[in-house]
């Protein structure tokens, strides 16, 4: 899939920006929306410095662009962007997706994480320990509160745990040890499985029906999610939530139901490892 430098990007209907922007899958799976849906729309991979974000969405505007998702590291600086936003974009400080006509901002990631949840029977008032206290788990730690889930928390460098619970759930235990008695999710947030590692998880001290949630998704399962399965453990991969933001963005921006299978078939084309936030 090619992608461009936003000051060349051709004409086009939606896109997304980011740096690096060469790994999203964000591409093909609007692409295999457009062609169930029979749209004759074009959505690109538009590569934007940090700090480039104000000159960037302006050029894309006057091509014609209608909207743009962001990945990293743009969310921040896009939401800054935003003149309003909706949802939890306000209080996480950052936005996935934009309505370039409107200036009107909103995050997908999490809302998409929880529908992710409830189709696998979890629903609020469930407790989910969290492991990781990056980028990830800062958008999910509020929204996952918001809804009604109970949190329990890891992270390798627990200072940083503290801190994002002091800020966001100041009711979120925060362990030493990764613990998943108790606990009907255990939600992988860390960027581990990137560089194939497993965490210390103790299956055997979780319910048999906890769902193992690994952010991550690859064409391998990840060793986080081949540790559950060994245990016999239900799992999950980033795939999903990829394809609920995504499809959650294009309903946003157009009000048409999205082909939510024809786009995780298009994810699962090409599988190189990444996460669900895209
Ligand atoms: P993202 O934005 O994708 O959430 P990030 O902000 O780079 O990514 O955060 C990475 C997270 O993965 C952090 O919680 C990091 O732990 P530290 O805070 O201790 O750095 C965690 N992480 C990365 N590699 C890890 C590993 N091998 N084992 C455990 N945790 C790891």
């Amino acid at each position: 899939m090619s992608w461009f430098e936003w000051r060349e990007a051709p004409e086009g209907e939606y896109a997304v920006i980011g740096d690096p922007v060469s790994h999203s899958a964000s591409p093909r799976m609007h692409a295999a929306i457009y062609r169930e849906l029979g749209l004759d729309w074009r959505y690109r991979a538009v590569r934007v410095p940090a700090g480039e974000v104000g000159a960037a969405l302006g050029r894309l505007r006057e091509l014609g662009y209608r909207g743009v998702n962001a990945t990293v590291p743009l969310k921040e600086e896009v939401f800054v962007w935003c003149r309003e936003t909706e949802g939890i974009a306000g209080w996480v400080g950052a936005v996935n997706t934009v309505d370039l006509d409107s200036g009107r901002g909103v995050n997908t990631d999490a809302p998409g994480f929880l529908r992710t949840l409830e189709a696998f029977g979890v629903e609020p008032g469930a407790t989910v320990l969290v492991l990781g206290a990056g980028g990830t788990a800062r958008a999910l730690i509020p929204a996952m509160r918001e809804a009604g889930y109970r949190l329990r928390a890891w992270n390798r460098t627990k200072s940083k745990m503290l801190d994002l619970a002091a800020e966001f759930a100041p009711d979120m235990m925060v362990l030493d040890e990764i613990d998943p008695a108790g606990c009907e999710v255990v939600l992988n947030t860390t960027s581990a499985s990137l560089g194939g590692e497993g965490l210390a998880v103790d299956w055997s001290r979780s319910p048999e029906a906890v769902l193992a949630y690994d952010m991550m998704y690859g064409e391998e399962p990840t060793a986080f999610l081949r540790g559950a399965a060994a245990a016999e453990r239900r799992g999950v991969d980033g795939s999903q939530m990829l394809v609920e933001q995504g499809a959650l963005s294009f309903e946003w921006w157009t009000g048409k139901p999205a082909p939510r299978e024809a786009m995780l078939r298009a994810v699962h084309e090409r599988t190189e490892s990444h996460s669900g936030s895209d």
